[in-house]
């Protein structure tokens, strides 16, 4: 195979790449595995996703002290939702799909 016939094949898959940002953490994935069996339905009084009155108050906290506390816990809520395997990001992007769910 030729150079130029090899270009023409690797092009598109360089195109994918770069389209994707290489590690975007996907918070609604993150959200619907591990959040929402607290989250969707207020299990141990968890603040529910999407009611807005629940979440008004946690909301005017500031984003960063949602984050820290997702990540570290907070009352019944164990660090990272009892997942320690997420990353800091993923845990921040479920947090933000959570929040623009709840505003
Ligand atoms: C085992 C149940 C459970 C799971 C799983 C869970 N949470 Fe929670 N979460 C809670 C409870 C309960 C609270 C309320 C804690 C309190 O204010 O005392 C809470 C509160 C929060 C808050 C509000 C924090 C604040 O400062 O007011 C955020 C943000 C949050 N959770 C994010 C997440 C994210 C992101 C995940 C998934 C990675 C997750 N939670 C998974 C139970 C859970």
């Amino acid at each position: 195979m030729n150079f130029k016939r090899l270009m023409k094949l690797a092009a598109p898959a360089a195109a994918l790449l770069i389209a994707l940002p290489a590690n975007a953490a996907d918070g609604e994935a993150v959200y619907n595995k591990t959040c929402k069996m607290c989250h969707g339905s207020g299990m141990m009084g968890a603040p529910k996703t999407g009611d807005s009155a629940a979440w008004a108050d946690r909301i005017a906290k500031g984003e960063e002290t949602l984050y820290h506390n997702a990540i570290n816990g907070i009352g019944k809520m164990k660090p990272k939702g009892g997942k320690k395997s997420l990353t800091d990001e993923e845990v921040k992007a479920a947090v933000d799909y959570m929040v623009a769910q709840s505003k």
